[in-house]
């Protein structure tokens, strides 16, 4: 049996093909056995620690769709909570925490993240146990900036506005929030890597709202110091940069901060992706409404990427989460396309003609 990690490949600048695939946001409310065991549980965080169930969970996806690779049921937001953040989940309003003034921030204290998170990396363990050989399991956290939106208004918000207004008025709070974000994720991610993690992925999701500046400083220069963190200490590690919203500040994403392979929203033109691919491996960017409606709209758009991004390195996923009231159905529909893709043409009746 072909023992091959074909992710961590791709994102190591080989070209498989049928591409790799795997879905952000795969294990959760859009599969019924997620929901049974979710339902058997206290809270979402409940589940996130409880590192059999969180390895079951993560491990869910790949059993249905014979995914290509296995991320971590975790959550982003697990970094504030071991900051004393104390993050909760409501059904109706999302994430809630207390939000960060300058005091708060000044008094943050990392020293009990260790012992708070021991089980997300027992659940990688776990994890990787029962994987097989040739699945990637990827490790991920959130962005500094993504995870200091929701640090300062205290939950999650359509125009990031809090954050941006608290950027720029206390400018020195913030950058030490930023900066205590990208050690501790830093650190967080080489202990994910140490259980077993084969590729790291960071989520950048609300980078949209940022300007030239702001960018560089605020989503740019920290993710830059956590990948120098992470590789300065564990060379071997393999990062994907998942930035939604970055558009052509994509272009030089790659070299400022080291990533390894560039995650693609769905917004992005193939053209561009297929430029971006040229310098590095590259993975996206389907629509996930796409796969939440199925039918044409799923197979025209899948095969439209397959054929755009062939040439190179590519993982396929989406340009975002999955949409919790995906069709498992549409999934499998998605992973035959993949798969019907290569290494040889399909032979179809009318060929043999
Ligand atoms: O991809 C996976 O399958 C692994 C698990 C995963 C979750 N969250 C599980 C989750 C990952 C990688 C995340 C990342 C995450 N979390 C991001 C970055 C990626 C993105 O989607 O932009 C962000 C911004 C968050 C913060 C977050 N977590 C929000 C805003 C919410 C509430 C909205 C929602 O989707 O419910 C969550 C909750 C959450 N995280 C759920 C899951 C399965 C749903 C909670 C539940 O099942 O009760």
């Amino acid at each position: 049996m072909d023992s091959e990690k074909k992710v961590l490949s791709v994102v190591d600048g080989n070209r498989k093909w049928p591409p790799p695939v795997w879905l952000m946001r795969q294990a959760g409310r859009h599969l019924p056995e997620y929901r049974e065991i979710r339902a058997s549980v206290g809270s979402f965080l409940d589940l996130c620690y409880t590192p059999r169930l969180a390895a079951e969970v993560t491990l869910q996806p790949v059993r249905r769709y014979n995914l290509d690779a296995a991320i971590l049921f975790s959550d982003i937001l697990v970094i504030p909570d071991s900051l004393g953040c104390g993050v909760k989940f409501s059904e109706s309003r999302g994430p809630t925490l207390t939000p960060v003034d300058c005091d708060r921030i000044a008094a943050l204290n990392v020293g009990g993240i260790s012992e708070h998170l021991m089980p997300v990396f027992e659940a990688i363990r776990l994890a990787r146990r029962d994987l097989g050989d040739d699945k990637t399991l990827i490790g991920f956290c959130g962005a500094p900036w993504t995870v200091a939106t929701y640090m300062v208004a205290g939950q999650g918000t359509a125009d990031h506005l809090p954050a941006r207004k608290f950027a720029h008025a206390h400018r020195k709070s913030f950058n030490r929030l930023l900066s205590l974000l990208a050690d501790v994720s830093a650190d967080y991610l080489i202990r994910q890597f140490d259980a077993g993690a084969d590729v790291l992925q960071i989520f950048e999701s609300w980078a949209d709202v940022l300007g030239e500046e702001d960018f560089d400083q605020f989503s740019i220069a920290p993710i830059a110091r956590m990948i120098y963190l992470v590789k300065s200490q564990r060379p071997q590690a393999r990062i994907i940069v998942f930035i939604r919203g970055a558009g052509v500040k994509l272009r030089d994403v790659r070299d400022r901060t080291g990533a390894d392979c560039l995650g693609v929203d769905w917004t992005q033109p193939l053209s561009f992706i297929a430029e971006l691919q040229k310098q590095g491996p590259v993975q996206g960017n389907l629509d996930p409404l796409r796969l939440l409606v199925g039918g044409s709209a799923l197979r025209d758009a899948a095969q439209h990427l397959l054929e755009g991004l062939e040439n190179g390195p590519f993982i396929f996923n989406l340009g975002h989460g999955i949409h919790p009231e995906t069709s498992p159905d549409h999934v499998t529909e998605l992973i035959h396309i993949i798969r019907a893709s290569g290494p040889y043409p399909v032979a179809h009746p009318t060929c043999l003609k």
